[in-house]
């Protein structure tokens, strides 16, 4: 009895912390709809109680028989009864007002985020994964990379969403709420997190077989750390001296990855998958399917329909050697 119960209360709390949940709110956002939500429990839940306790109030006392059945529950004439009526209906409309302003107060505050203009991002959901660009705020041009999110800690920044293809939804559960990623429709939502860390996001919207497997990794970063990051993320890929990465390189930029692939600096320069510039520098592959290790890129390179059934990425036939070199070039790109 005492397993059973210890299992039920980890398995209800186990929803308040972590990093893809809403309870454990770390950015303006996310506060504010946590609050309401606790509003909305409040008072749905005393309502809730009240309603119960008069059925069980009402059953008790008419547990005498029909004969009391017969006696009206209100006579005219008891004003006892209109009272406590009127006192129910105020009960109710209270409730009910508090409903409605809190979420009005919640919407505008949301509404009123002035986001910093000078940092611009952009993210593109594709069939499976996230296609990022920020703006280098030195030469203004985009840079991109994949299925990983920096922010700045305590700055408000606009998320410029589009899709490539089908509907997907934008979700940091400890960041803020859903937004609809729509194709020909420009959304953006507005983030101001407030604790440093890491945390996931996930597409919300079913949008094919892997949609469960399209998330991303959030980090919120300090001024500098961000400042550093971005300026990494903005340099083409270095080309490697030793013998194995060389080799490695010419596997990845001048054979078939190439086709779909960017390796900023190099003869790759397609866009049809995620930018592979600074794949090594990332936390995850294939959208948060799989840790950034060595094993698993090349894992991802040989038999990615096995990883990932269905997605977008072909199966490349390449010789273990050749696998290996791919691997260890992608893992050196930091
Ligand atoms: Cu994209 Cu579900």
């Amino acid at each position: 009895m005492k397993r059973r119960a210890a299992l039920a209360a980890t398995l209800a709390l186990g929803g308040c912390s972590g990093v893809q949940t809403p309870l454990a709110p770390v950015a303006d956002q996310a506060h504010s709809q946590y609050d309401l939500l606790l509003l909305m429990l409040w008072v749905c839940g005393i309502i809730y109680l009240l309603v119960l306790g008069f059925l069980v109030l009402g059953l008790w006392r008419a547990r005498g028989g029909r004969a009391a059945a017969a006696t009206p529950m209100l006579a005219p004439a008891d004003k006892r009864l209109g009272r406590l009526f009127a006192v129910w209906v105020a009960v109710i409309v209270v409730g009910l007002l508090l409903l409605a302003v809190g979420s009005f107060l919640v919407e505008r505050s949301l509404a009123a985020a002035q986001a910093d203009e000078t940092l611009r991002i952009r993210v593109t959901a594709h069939q499976w994964w996230w296609r990022v660009a920020y703006r280098d705020p030195a030469s203004g041009r985009w840079i991109e990379t994949a299925n990983e999110l920096h922010l700045p800690v305590g700055r408000t920044v606009r998320i410029e969403l589009g899709s490539a293809d089908v509907i997907h939804s934008f979700w940091v559960p400890n960041i803020s709420g859903k937004m609809d990623v729509i194709p020909g429709r420009a959304n953006a939502i507005d983030l101001t997190p407030r604790r440093l860390g890491w945390f996931r996001g996930q597409c919300a919207e079913f949008c094919g077989v892997q949609h469960a497997h399209m998330a991303f990794d959030v980090k919120v970063e300090t001024p500098a750390e961000f400042a550093a990051w971005l300026a990494a993320q903005a340099r083409p890929a270095v080309t490697p001296t030793d013998a194995t990465l060389a080799h490695g390189m010419q596997v990845v930029t001048q054979g078939q990855c190439a086709m779909c692939h960017t390796v900023r600096g190099t003869a790759a320069r397609a866009r049809n998958g995620p930018d592979l510039t600074h794949i090594g520098s990332r936390r995850s592959i294939a959208a948060g399917t799989l840790t950034m290790t060595r094993a698993h890129l090349q894992g991802w390179i040989a038999q990615p329909q096995a990883i990932k059934p269905g997605t977008m990425m072909p199966t490349v036939t390449l010789s273990p050697a050749d696998a290996n070199a791919a691997a260890a070039y992608l893992e050196s790109l930091k």
